[in-house]
């Protein structure tokens, strides 16, 4: 995957979150999104954002296929 590849995130329930971990020595959270059902976030990876971490159902479409994140609740 290059770098300038979206990431789509479409949430299926409420309360999603998209949650933004560092690049560089440390890795923490710096940016955190929360979708309702239905809406979507496209993002790249960059020079600040190294992963993504997606906490709630959705579907997570990606140059490598799409993958389906689960619900906690
Ligand atoms: N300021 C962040 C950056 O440029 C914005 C960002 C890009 C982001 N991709 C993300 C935030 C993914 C959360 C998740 O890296």
């Amino acid at each position: 995957m290059s770098s300038s590849d979206f990431i789509v995130i479409k949430a299926e329930e409420d309360g999603v979150q998209v949650i933004g971990l560092t690049r560089g020595t440390d890795t923490k959270f710096h940016h955190s999104e929360k979708l309702d059902t239905g809406e979507v976030m496209i993002a790249q990876f960059t020079e600040h954002t190294s992963a993504m971490k997606i906490r709630g159902k959705a579907s997570i479409h990606t140059a490598n296929g799409v993958i389906e994140s689960e619900s906690k609740k």
